[in-house]
């Protein structure tokens, strides 16, 4: 009766075939450490990011090897002599036969506890599995060096509660399997060393703003103005404070019948706005095509651009306009050089009661330095010879200051320039606003150059985005007004 047992067929089988064995032996080390790893991490959610590489890209898929390799090898060994496990007649004989199925029965419980405890690991395996692959500590930190850039820009920014899938990815899953389709292609540029430094932008395949945005914000229910004060540091000896007060027409992009107009017309329904870019970063907008509710369209071109069109030879970018064509540094905010020093000087972690901080901080954030470590001293170093030179009184009996101030610039430093990656100052552009040089951003389109064939310009009349409250004033009236001084 031996022969008839199914259990011992069953492990006869696996231990027949080598290809089952060695299945069998890493599901039976694997699942133990599998479970319980995936326990703690359920319990305490670690976040480092190689435990759960550790955890779900390499003990994982072992057990769902180890298992296929079980199912494989008892497969292969079926309808040999000894072992008839999987033949028709051996399982004919086990259901018509009162004895053997009595024992079958018997045999159902062990088979059943073995696969749920299977089928438990497996589901916990698939679902955790999931949610570290759509983690912020996997996105963000998995390839350290590579990511370093984008997650310190992701944390110094407004969405640093976000999670970087919610931007990336988004809801559905034809979105899903493209991510993980483009994530195992960048893995093996980071496995081989191919990546770009930067890593370019534009980026080409990201999926259309409004999936993602309009999860969370609502341009057609925005109102109103936008009050935005500007605070500028001057590189005078008393790091005098300049200030821009501008009134934001940001508007609305229409809702319920309501008319669009301001900034966010450009994404009301009614509106539809494509253009045509000659190079990858999407600077050079030689043709503008607007389409309007009534079904008109106006096309905007120009001077050359018959001339860049024709060079592009139909290699010309067509897209459709979105919330990231202004808003393209949502998330990875780098800060001009400028701008950087300033909100740690407005913050107070570069104290701006030291003589000449503006200006020399400045100098020593801008020297070219071949590393961030190397940037680190050279930056201590720089600002200590040049106060100890010029300033040495002061620094003596305030000692504080000038390490307060050093370490700012370096944190402004480090937050903001990434040499390892190729990241300078200025490397990434915003789109939002135009640049001290009125070239970039908004004046792509908004230059005066742009024309209909009836002669309409897309218009860069400084009142048309925003009014002018003050402008680089030491102490405007306007602030003195709003404060009710
Ligand atoms: C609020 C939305 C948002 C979040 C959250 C977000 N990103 Fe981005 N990210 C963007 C947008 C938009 C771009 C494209 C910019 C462009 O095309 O000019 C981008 C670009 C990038 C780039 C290309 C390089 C660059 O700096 O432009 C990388 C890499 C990146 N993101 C990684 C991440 C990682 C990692 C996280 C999470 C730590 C994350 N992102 C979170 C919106 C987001
Ligand atoms: C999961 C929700 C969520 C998504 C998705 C999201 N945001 Fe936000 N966004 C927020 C929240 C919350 C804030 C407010 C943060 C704060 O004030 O600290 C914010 C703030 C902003 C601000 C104001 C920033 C500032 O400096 O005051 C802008 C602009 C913005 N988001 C644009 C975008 C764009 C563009 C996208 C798509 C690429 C996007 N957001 C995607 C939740 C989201
Ligand atoms: C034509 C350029 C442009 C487009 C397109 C655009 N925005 Fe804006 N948006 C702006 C500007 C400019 C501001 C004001 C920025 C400032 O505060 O200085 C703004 C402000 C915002 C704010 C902050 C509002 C507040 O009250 O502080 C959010 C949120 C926002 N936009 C989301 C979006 C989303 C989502 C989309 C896409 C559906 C979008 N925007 C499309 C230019 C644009
Ligand atoms: C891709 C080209 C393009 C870019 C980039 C662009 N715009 Fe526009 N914008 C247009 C076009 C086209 C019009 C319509 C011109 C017309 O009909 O006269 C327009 C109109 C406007 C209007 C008038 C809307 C109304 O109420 O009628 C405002 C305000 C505006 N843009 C602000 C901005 C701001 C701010 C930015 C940058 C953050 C910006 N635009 C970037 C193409 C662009
Ligand atoms: C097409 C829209 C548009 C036009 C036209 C425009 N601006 Fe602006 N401007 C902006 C936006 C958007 C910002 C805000 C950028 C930000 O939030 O950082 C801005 C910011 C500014 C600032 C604050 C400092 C800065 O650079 O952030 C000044 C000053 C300014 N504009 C002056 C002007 C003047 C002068 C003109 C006319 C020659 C003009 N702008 C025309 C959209 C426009």
């Amino acid at each position: 009766m031996g022969q008839f047992d199914m259990v011992k067929d069953f492990f006869l089988g696996i231990s027949r075939s080598r290809i089952a064995l060695v299945g069998a032996m890493l599901v039976t080390v694997v699942t133990p450490l599998l479970l319980g790893y995936m326990l703690v991490d359920t319990l305490w959610h670690v976040k480092n990011p190689y435990f759960g590489g550790a955890v779900y890209l390499l003990l994982g898929p072992v057990f769902l090897g180890g298992l296929a390799m079980i199912f494989v090898g008892s497969f292969i060994f079926r309808g040999t002599r000894e072992v008839h496990l999987f033949t028709l007649e051996y399982l004919r004989k086990y259901f018509t036969e009162p004895q053997l199925f009595g024992r079958l029965r018997r045999n159902v419980f062990l088979i059943v506890l073995l696969t749920s405890i299977n089928f438990t690991v497996f589901s916990l395996f698939l679902y955790r599995a999931y949610h570290y692959m759509e983690s912020t500590t996997f996105c963000g930190q998995f390839c350290h060096k590579v990511m370093n850039p984008e997650f310190t820009a992701y944390q110094n920014g407004p969405h640093s509660r976000v999670t970087c899938v919610e931007c990336h990815i988004g809801s559905g899953a034809d979105w899903f399997v493209k991510s993980k389709i483009s994530g195992a292609r960048q893995l093996l540029a980071v496995v081989a060393n191919t990546y770009p430094r930067p890593i370019a932008t534009p980026v080409h395949g990201l999926r259309p703003a409004r999936d993602t945005c309009e999860k969370c914000h609502r341009p057609e229910l925005f109102h109103g103005d936008k009050l935005v004060v500007k605070n500028r540091f001057l590189d005078d000896e008393k790091n005098s404070v300049i200030h821009d007060v501008l009134l934001m027409k940001i508007g609305s992009a229409g809702d319920r019948a309501q008319s669009s107009h301001g900034i966010h017309w450009h994404v009301a329904p009614e509106n539809s706005i494509t253009y045509q870019a000659t190079d990858h970063s999407r600077m050079v907008i030689p043709e503008v095509r607007l389409k309007t509710k009534d079904g008109k369209e106006v096309v905007f071109r120009t001077p050359d651009a018959e001339q860049l069109l024709g060079a592009a030879s139909g290699k010309a970018e067509d897209r459709e306009m979105d919330c990231i064509d202004c808003h393209n540094r949502p998330s990875h905010v780098y800060l001009s050089v400028e701008d950087a020093l300033d909100r740690k000087l407005l913050e107070g972690a570069i104290p701006s009661g030291l003589p000449f901080i503006k200006r020399q901080a400045l100098a020593a954030v801008t020297a070219k330095y071949p590393s961030s470590e190397a940037a680190q001293t050279g930056i201590a170093e720089t600002l200590t010879k040049w106060y100890q030179a010029n300033q040495a009184e002061l620094i003596k009996q305030k000692p504080q200051l000038l390490a307060q101030a050093i370490s700012g610039a370096q944190t402004a430093y480090a937050q903001n320039v990434f040499p390892e990656m190729n990241i300078g100052w200025g490397t990434y552009v915003k789109q939002i606003g135009h640049g001290e040089d009125f070239n970039i951003g908004c004046f792509r389109c908004h230059d005066d150059r742009h024309k209909s064939a009836d002669g309409r310009t897309i218009s860069a009349d400084c009142n048309t985005c925003h009014t002018m409250l003050a402008m680089e004033e030491a102490n405007p009236s306007i602030l003195k007004t709003l404060r009710g001084e």
